[in-house]
């Protein structure tokens, strides 16, 4: 294992959603044991740590984020046993491991909230919040737009209404009781001292309400989630927090505090540039979010990401970006789904490999740590027909047989894909295992040769392209022995671009062949949406 305590600032993540992953013992749910079996995959595809999504208990409203026991597990992955081996295996294998810890809120079926509900002297009344009215905090938007009209429920039993960001089967915690802060600290230590290495912490901006406000990312919440740091820094040095604030740069940039809350941030508005940049070959939106993303800490890092397991957010984009986004990436409108697009990335960018190259190179070359979500390494596809997000959460595609090798059982959690383009009789790992040219064995290496340079990963960023049209988009990453020019052409024809090196011989590491000796106006011809990762193997004069 990297023992180096800043690990995470060079990192690859995999993100596993247990449900659909692998199922060991043919009951059509994915499993801890199953996970197991398949690490030795995830570890050759070069990851450094898994992200594993919720498996606590839960009645699944939303999938596993609500959680109505905190020190459970749900029963079809296995044993609270089972979850451990697996962390060792995790371990054993030189990997880490981090897992879902959702603060925000519970489920309604969660004891607390049970209680609460029942009776209004129970010490679990205060762990909520409740109004008489539904008219307060207005200036509270809603986050599930397609299916909640209201952040408020009426709950008859309790005679009050309840307060929630997200479904009203997810009561919010009441984060004005010092007794919760105590309570999810305690759920913390529970699962660190099991030898997890961290969390990536759900929904961090809501925990606070304050009147006056759009209640998020206020100072209470930072103040918080700065005491919890302190906590694993003090019991559990050396574990790390990923924050999921899906929020501007700047305001991201105050959940890194002063080195002193979370180690890593996933990069929210990024993403969809990185779509937009590739559908209208122009990287200016891009440039302009890198350009307006602050510095940060040293100790911390970016989390890059192209999917996961929720819709393709378009809230970090303007409300004329969104709609280009929805015209261009999903045009059926059973695509869109709240503010966002239910799609995987391989549908998304058209099965082609050049568009899918441009966006993998911005996550592997821009500063970050990236993070990959499962099943987008082979070229999985959706199912817009699934229910809410479940359209992008299907079997991961093992082979070609029943239910894409996932399961024996007649009938799965979620169906495996089956359509001609992206169905498992075409798509799955078994055959592109054997394919040096496969999706897989492309990203494999993909991932090795960013893993293999020093500046790709830790260094800094200097920016080449910029103006108001960017076709091709270039910049410096340099760290103390290593430099190397990472230019893309976006657009989807060749074009001649003029660049100022600095002097040397380079080589570039994706096409080894290719070598050009750089100087100051370096004429260079691109290939339509070609990427050279170009490293300067030899300095002249
Ligand atoms: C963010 C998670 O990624 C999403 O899947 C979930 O629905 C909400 N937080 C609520 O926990």
């Amino acid at each position: 294992m990297n023992i180096n305590p800043l690990w995470y600032k060079n990192a690859i993540f995999y993100q596993i959603y247990p449900r659909s992953f692998y199922d060991s013992n043919g009951d059509g749910y994915g499993d801890f044991q199953g996970i197991i079996q398949k690490l030795d995959y995830v570890r050759n595809l070069g990851t450094d740590c898994i992200w594993l999504m919720p498996t606590y208990k839960s009645p699944l409203k939303d999938d596993g984020y609500d959680i109505s026991d905190f020190y459970g597990v749900f029963e079809p992955f296995g044993t609270l046993d089972d979850l451990k081996q697996l962390f060792n295996e995790i371990h054993q294998r030189g990997m880490r491991v981090i897992t879902d810890l959702v603060l925000n809120h519970c489920s309604d079926q969660h004891p607390w909230f049970q209680s609460a509900r029942k009776d209004p002297n129970s010490k679990y009344r205060n762990y909520f919040v409740w109004s008489d009215t539904d008219t307060k905090y207005q200036g509270t938007r809603i986050i599930f737009v397609d299916s909640q009209e209201s952040n408020w429920t009426w709950d008859e039993e309790a005679g009050a209404y309840y307060w929630h960001r997200f479904y009203p089967s997810q009561p919010d915690l009441n984060y004005d009781n010092p007794e919760v802060h105590e309570e999810m600290k305690n759920v913390m230590r529970y699962w660190l001292n099991l030898g997890i290495d961290g969390f990536r912490a759900d929904a961090v901006p809501y925990l606070f309400e304050r009147e006056g406000t759009i209640n998020e990312n206020l100072p209470e919440t930072h103040a918080y989630l700065k005491e919890i740091r302190k906590m694993m820094d003090l019991e559990f040095p050396g574990t790390i927090l990923l924050c999921e604030a899906n929020q501007w740069p700047r305001d991201v940039r105050e959940y890194f505090g002063d080195g002193d809350e979370f180690q890593l941030g996933f990069h929210f508005p990024l993403m969809p540039r990185i779509f937009m940049s590739i559908g209208k070959q122009d990287a200016s939106s891009l440039v302009q979010i890198m350009q307006e993303t602050p510095e940060i800490p040293e100790n911390c890092q970016w989390s890059t990401f192209l999917r996961n397991h929720d819709e393709l957010t378009l809230e970090m984009v303007s409300e004329e970006d969104r709609q280009w986004m929805w015209a261009f990436y999903a045009p059926q409108k059973e695509m869109r789904l709240n503010l966002g697009i239910r799609r995987r990335l391989y549908p998304l960018l058209d099965n082609d490999r050049k568009k899918i190259g441009l966006a993998f190179s911005l996550i592997f070359t821009l500063p970050g740590s990236p993070v990959l979500y499962y099943g987008d390494e082979i070229g999985m596809g959706d199912n817009i027909n699934l229910f809410d997000r479940n359209g992008v959460r299907t079997p991961m595609q093992w082979d070609d047989t029943k239910n894409g090798g996932f399961s024996t059982a007649d009938r799965t959690y979620l169906p495996a894909i089956t359509d001609e383009k992206y169905g498992y009789q075409n798509v799955n790992v078994m055959q592109q295992e054997d394919d040096p040219d496969s999706n897989l064995n492309w990203l494999r290496r993909l991932i090795r040769i960013r893993k293999a340079s020093e500046a790709l990963g830790e260094g800094e960023l200097e920016w080449i392209t910029t103006g108001s049209e960017v076709k091709v988009l270039a910049y410096i990453r340099r760290s103390e022995n290593d430099l190397v020019y990472v230019i893309h052409n976006m657009s989807d024809y060749p074009m001649h671009f003029q660049l100022d090196f600095e002097p040397g011989i380079y080589t570039d590491l994706i096409q080894p062949d290719f070598t050009i000796a750089g100087n100051r106006d370096t004429e260079l011809d691109l290939n339509p949406r070609i990427f050279y990762w170009l490293q300067r193997k030899k300095s002249i004069g």
